[in-house]
């Protein structure tokens, strides 16, 4: 019999709100926090607890059938997988932003200049749209520290409360794209997989309802 594989944050800000979804949508989870993949009791469904920056890919390659990820996370690596539903949780921005007293004009101040980030296509994409050359700086977390270190003029990262700019004494200057939880699937999956889905789906559909 066919079952569904789904892929879920490991940890980080998704990972509590994508459980208790699938909880919500009645289907009870085996934990295990420590092991990586647990077994839905109720439903043919399988929790792999992954890495977010791995999951697109293993969507892409069929490892998992679906996953939830941030929208942010999509554009960056540019996977060829489809989203299936907003789910309205997880909303935050992709922004640039700079030291609070810098006077800025426009996004033509990082001309010549170093930006700091994780998310460096999504940011590439954007420079060239504004036809702005600028040295980008990849580092994989904590990215706001940059400015302070004297590693880069500005930053490019999510911002959800923005406490994070503000601890680091900076300041959202251009909003590149806005952001949350989806569920996306991979498209190898199966007649009786799709059926799969379409019955979890109707579930998420009553719970967001619900929430409304
Ligand atoms: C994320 C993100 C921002 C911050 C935004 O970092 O990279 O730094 O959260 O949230 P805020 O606007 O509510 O402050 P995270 O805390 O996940 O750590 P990391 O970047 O070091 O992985
Ligand atoms: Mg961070």
């Amino acid at each position: 019999m066919s079952k569904l594989k789904i892929a879920v944050q490991k940890s980080g800000r998704l990972n509590e709100e994508s459980i208790s979804l699938l909880k919500n949508c009645g289907i009870h989870i085996d934990n295990g926090k420590d092991q990586l993949k647990a077994s839905a009791s109720n439903f043919p469904l399988e929790v792999l607890y992954l890495r977010n920056g791995d999951i697109p890919q293993y969507v892409e390659d069929g490892v998992a059938d679906l996953a939830i990820v941030g929208e942010n996370l999509l554009v960056e690596s540019q996977n060829d997988i489809e989203v299936v539903r907003k789910l309205g949780f997880s909303k935050c921005k992709l922004s640039l932003a700079v030291p609070k007293e810098v006077d800025y004009q426009g996004v033509q101040f990082f001309e010549g200049k170093k930006i700091a980030t994780s998310y460096p296509n999504t940011l590439t994409q954007y420079l060239k749209k504004n036809k702005v050359n600028a040295e980008i700086h990849l580092i994989k977390g904590s990215v706001e520290i940059a400015p302070n270190i004297g590693l880069a003029e500005g930053i490019c990262d999510l911002v959800s409360s923005g406490s994070t700019l503000f601890k680091n004494g900076l300041k959202e200057t251009d909003t590149i794209l806005t952001s949350e939880a989806c569920l996306v699937k991979s498209k190898k999956l199966n007649a009786e997989q799709n059926a799969l889905l379409d019955t979890l789906l109707f579930r998420l559909d009553a719970v967001q309802k619900g929430k409304k």
